[in-house]
């Protein structure tokens, strides 16, 4: 499946059309942001990781009975996936508090979340994607109750598939942002899912392996990614 016209281009991906009006085409570029893209720096091998990183964790969701977009590989940095209608939310769980959490609530750091929480996010760049509730969500018809429901049971059974998928490779997953959109009517999970939308903690040391280390200028930010991949069995193809 060819690219065709560019849709839409993000802070790290680009969307773009193919000759199938139900398929469209990811390309995962180098380029990292942070702080409603105040942070943008470009870093290589990036995009290819990101790519078959996604590529891994959706198959393996699917496999788990979560319905994602992700339809194959096509190149070491595009991936084919279903045209969604997506829901202008992002949902976020987070199984131990750091963060976004911890500056708006004053808690600690490190904290077990028991049970984990469930948050939503208004997108929008401008506004620096604000916390909203459900009633929000409703009112200005960005979603149905149904659809939230949906929604938030799904970020939750891929909190149980991964949460242990990471914990066999010795890694926590402290919190991670899904997006869903809507394809012929069915709930189903876009975007992605990497190390720059999720928190990912060596379970022994805590040190941090995710866009954290982007954020926080720690370096090694693709290695870490990296090393996260190749601990889940991964391999990466830079061609
Ligand atoms: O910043 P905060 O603590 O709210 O982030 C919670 C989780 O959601 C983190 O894993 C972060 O990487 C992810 N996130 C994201 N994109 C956003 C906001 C948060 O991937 N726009």
């Amino acid at each position: 499946m060819q690219k065709v016209k560019e849709l839409y281009s993000g802070k790290a991906k680009s969307v773009f059309t193919t000759e199938d009006p139900d398929q469209m085409v990811l390309f995962f570029r180098n380029d990292t942001s942070a702080f409603d893209g105040k942070k943008i720096e470009q870093l290589d091998r990036k995009g290819a990781v990101n790519n078959q990183f996604n590529a891994t964790i959706m198959q393996k969701l699917e496999e788990a009975g979560i319905p994602t977009h992700f339809e194959k590989l096509l190149s070491p940095q595009d991936s084919l996936v279903k045209k969604l209608d997506m829901i202008p939310l992002e949902c976020v769980v987070r199984n131990i508090s750091t963060g976004s959490l911890c500056r708006r609530l004053g808690v600690e750091e490190g904290l077990d979340l028991n049970p984990p929480t469930f948050e939503l996010f208004l997108k929008n760049d401008e506004l620096g994607d604000p916390m909203v509730n459900e009633y929000h969500a409703q009112s200005f018809g960005w979603a149905t109750m149904d659809q939230i429901r949906e929604m938030r049971d799904l970020t939750f059974r891929v909190n149980e598939v991964l949460k242990k998928l990471f914990a066999d490779a010795g890694m926590l997953l402290v919190d991670y942002k899904l997006e869903f959109g809507l394809y012929k009517g069915k709930m189903v999970l876009g975007d992605e899912f990497t190390p720059d939308g999720c928190r990912l903690w060596d379970a022994e040391t805590r040190e941090k392996l995710d866009k954290d280390r982007f954020r926080q200028g720690l370096g090694n930010v693709v290695e870490s990614y990296e090393l996260v991949g190749h601990r889940l069995g991964m391999t990466f193809d830079y061609t």
